[in-house]
């Protein structure tokens, strides 16, 4: 674990001014799907099985549940109550959080071989093409309760820039959702599973066939809701670029190849912008330029 950082601090919110987000950023919640939900998926079904519910989830979603995952179950409690611990007191539980790195970490491996396969790739593809010394990194989100979810945000829109996040939520109140075909589904907690969702490196690693899905966090009236969040990307010096198996006369590349830092430098640059990062790096052909299917 690289970094600890702390999204929000744990006054309560009280809506003054500075965060109430202008009306068009609202998040409409009477608008929001209860419905439909993101597919769970078992990890101990069988192989060719679990293939093809990865691939269908990550092309449909960009986002599943995982339960049977293999991280004691305990460990997560554990994990979910130090973050909690840690918003109260300025004291880290830090041994508690090399454990649950080290555990996240082996998971991560276990889903970038699931997600290799589904896309008919060998198994440590998507881990060789991310490189030697990635980068693993934890953020402990906290979203207090807010008197009117309706005029705030607690994670604005966004998509995650790395290759893969692990997230851990607490059981009791949602706040996740996520975009499914143009409109916003409500990611209800299932107990002892994690949220995985792809990052933009995934995106263009796999040459726009997964997605990496846009999301947001909303506060709920009456509860405090806190997630554990740990993104695997590459390090700054890795290129980054549409896996060769992946394209062909049919399947053009849809991104250029860049070293990360370029990524990140533009991520940068479009600070305060309505980021549009990985669209920075599309190959444009003649006929006009490939779209994005994420708004
Ligand atoms: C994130 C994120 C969602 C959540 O940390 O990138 O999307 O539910 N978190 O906290
Ligand atoms: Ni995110």
């Amino acid at each position: 674990m690289e970094s600890f950082q702390m999204a929000k601090d744990n006054t309560p919110l009280s809506l003054t001014q500075n965060f109430i987000v202008p009306e068009s950023n609202r998040p409409q919640l009477s608008k929001v799907s209860t419905l439909d939900s993101i597919p769970i998926i078992d990890l101990s079904t069988p192989s060719q099985f679990l293939l093809d519910k990865i691939t269908q989830a990550c092309e449909e979603y960009g986002f599943f549940h995982i339960i049977n995952h293999g991280v004691p179950q305990n460990l997560c409690k554990r994990m979910l109550t130090a973050i909690s611990d840690l918003f109260k007191l300025p004291h880290q539980e830090r041994e508690t959080f090399v454990e649950y790195a080290k555990e996240i970490n082996k998971l991560m491996g276990t889903l970038f071989g699931l997600i290799s396969q589904s896309l008919g790739l060998e198994k440590n593809c998507l881990q060789r093409k991310l490189g030697e010394k990635p980068r693993l990194k934890a953020q402990a989100n906290f979203y207090p309760p807010c008197p009117d979810p309706e005029l705030t945000l607690g994670l604005s829109v966004h998509t995650d820039l790395p290759a893969l996040t692990v997230l851990m939520q607490s059981d009791e109140v949602s706040g996740l959702q996520v975009i499914k075909d143009g409109k916003w589904i409500d990611v209800k907690p299932v107990p002892h599973s994690f949220v995985i969702n792809l990052g933009d490196q995934l995106q263009v690693l796999s040459n726009g066939r997964y997605k990496s899905v846009h999301h947001r966090a909303v506060t709920n009236k009456m509860l405090g809701r806190i997630s554990v969040a740990m993104f695997y990307g590459p390090n700054i010096n890795t290129w980054i670029g549409p896996i060769e198996e992946l394209v062909d006369e049919e399947h053009p590349a849809v991104y250029r190849r860049y070293k990360f830092s370029e990524f990140l430098d533009e991520f940068a640059r479009q600070e305060g912008t309505r980021r549009r990062v990985k669209e920075a790096f599309q190959i444009s052909y003649d006929h006009g330029i490939c779209s994005s299917s994420t708004p």
